[in-house]
């Protein structure tokens, strides 16, 4: 496995619409190549989640780390949301050294294809459900930034 370089801003490939990854493309070493480089990449980077567009390519796919390790989940949807809405720290390896406070969902429900083309969903709180919020806005174009509140840059501490 390796770690793939992130695509950083002002990348445009950061603001595009990503689209579905189609069931054909899953059955390829090479799909399954990257879905194994992004969870590395992801845990070697310590980051909580990725998304495809951080490492250059616009398609529908994420790995979020979990209490049992990373998992890939494709073509993801959230399909559920609490009314209730939370606060929280957010960071994002394509926007380094920037934190802000950003409010989510506190509960998120979530239909995905697992690696091997499996229809699945998840029912996430707390970090979890955070970070399949932040990581399905990538998909979208959609950066933790655009609806941050109290940005800070590390740099200016
Ligand atoms: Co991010």
């Amino acid at each position: 496995m390796k770690i793939l370089p992130i695509v950083k801003i002002p990348n445009k490939i950061l603001r595009k619409v990503s689209r579905d990854v189609k069931k054909e493309k899953m059955d390829s070493s090479d799909f399954r190549e990257l879905c194994d480089n992004m969870a590395f990449t992801m845990v070697e980077k310590d980051g909580v989640g990725l998304a495809a567009p951080q490492v250059g390519l616009n398609i529908r796919l994420i790995s979020v780390n979990t209490k049992d390790g990373p998992i890939i989940m494709i073509n993801p949807k959230i399909i559920k949301k609490s009314l209730l809405k939370e606060w929280g720290e957010e960071g994002c390896l394509s926007v380094p050294e920037t934190f802000g406070k950003v409010k989510r969902h506190k509960k998120v429900k979530c239909s995905y294809l697992d690696i091997n083309g499996k229809k699945n969903t998840i029912s996430a709180n707390g970090l979890l459900s955070v970070v399949i919020q932040h990581e399905v806005d990538h998909l979208d174009g959609v950066l933790f930034i655009d609806k941050a509140e109290d940005v800070k840059n590390i740099k200016n501490f």
